[in-house]
């Protein structure tokens, strides 16, 4: 496992544990993977070297938290613990409130990373800032951090708080790519971290999933991303992905991952439905891909054009429409 170069109390993986499968019905994992599946990825991330563990209040409605939490154990104090508050109400005294009931279901002393899950469009950042800062007095919360936030506002929060927001975690990979424009080189320049969610592009990037193999939990089935056309439109990066793994004995999602996390200031957070898929994502962090690769990876992801905006959602709808 690899770190990273910055100074926090506890040290942070290159790659983490993204944890909105535990307990959550949108991925249709089901009871066994809840109940059993989820602790041993936890327990074998532990044995090799992951330190980064994320999660939410809203994944599973405290599910995910409760079973991160459990699993953990006396681990808790030796990793670098990240969740997020789903800011709807974002004045102090319930910010506050909502991080002691994390702490609660986490069972833990101390939220080493307390992030906001999503900008609040109606409520400037002072106002859950200032929850915040209280509960960094308190020492419940060590890092602020932020979720889909634009670098204006990332730098707006950190005004707001009055120190620094150590991080923003954003939808990054080779299919999604926005990040790369002004968020990383923020976050390198400054000492800041950028934490990559859905690292795999939920799983399109495995190369597993096609026009005949299409995914059918909730989350994917409500995804433009895994349209038939926009499958068949991801087959140059995926073609592309495969090239560079078969020269490196290595996988797609291996490499996807390696890409993800080639800069510095990134760290990635994939998901896990098995622990075979935790191993595997642990050892990309092991991989440095060289200049030519991450050449041959971008251009692949520049020539990728997927169907969006209304058109896409509209067929998303129709398909949801022809299941019932
Ligand atoms: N802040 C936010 O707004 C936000 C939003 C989304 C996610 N997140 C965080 O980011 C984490 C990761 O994002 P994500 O779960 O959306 O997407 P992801 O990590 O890109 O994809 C996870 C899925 O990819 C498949 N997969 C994982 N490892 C694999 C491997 N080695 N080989 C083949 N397939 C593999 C698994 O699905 P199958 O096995 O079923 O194919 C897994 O459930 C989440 O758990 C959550 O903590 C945050």
């Amino acid at each position: 496992m690899r770190y990273l170069n910055i100074q926090t109390t506890k040290k942070i993986s290159k790659i983490g544990l993204g944890t909105w499968q535990f307990g959550s019905r949108e991925w249709g994992y089901g009871q066994d993977y809840a109940s059993s599946e989820a602790r041993a990825i936890v327990r074998r991330a532990l044995e090799l070297g992951v330190t980064l563990f994320d999660t939410a209040e809203i994944y599973g409605f405290g599910r995910s938290e409760r079973i991160l939490g459990q699993a953990l154990g006396e681990d808790l104090d030796s990793i670098f613990l990240a969740t997020k508050i789903l800011p709807v109400w974002p004045i102090a005294p319930v910010v506050q409130q909502r991080g002691v009931a994390s702490a609660d279901r986490l069972g833990a002393r101390k939220l080493d990373l307390y992030q906001v899950h999503a900008p609040n469009p109606a409520v400037r950042d002072g106002t859950i800032m200032r929850g915040m800062r209280a509960l960094q007095r308190t020492g419940l919360v060590d890092e602020v951090g932020v979720s889909n936030y634009s670098l204006k506002r990332w730098r707006a929060a950190e005004g707001a708080l009055g120190t620094r927001v150590l991080s923003n975690q954003v939808q990054y990979s080779l299919v999604h790519r926005a990040p790369e424009s002004d968020l990383v080189p923020y976050a390198q320049e400054n000492g800041r971290l950028v934490i990559a969610y859905s690292p795999l592009a939920q799983g399109l990037l495995s190369g597993r999933y096609h026009q005949d193999n299409r995914p059918t939990n909730r989350v994917r089935a409500n995804s433009t991303l895994f349209l038939p056309e926009n499958l068949e439109r991801a087959a140059g990066v995926i073609a592309t992905l495969q090239e560079v793994a078969d020269a490196r004995a290595a996988t797609p999602a291996q490499i996807a991952l390696a890409w993800s996390i080639r800069n510095p200031a990134v760290v990635a957070i994939p998901g896990a439905s098995s622990v075979e898929q935790l191993e595997s994502n642990v050892a990309a962090a092991d991989i440095e891909l060289s200049d030519a690769e991450v050449s041959a990876l971008s251009l692949a992801s520049d020539r990728f054009q997927p169907v969006k905006g209304p058109a896409a959602v509209r067929q998303v709808a129709s398909q949801r429409l022809r299941r019932r």
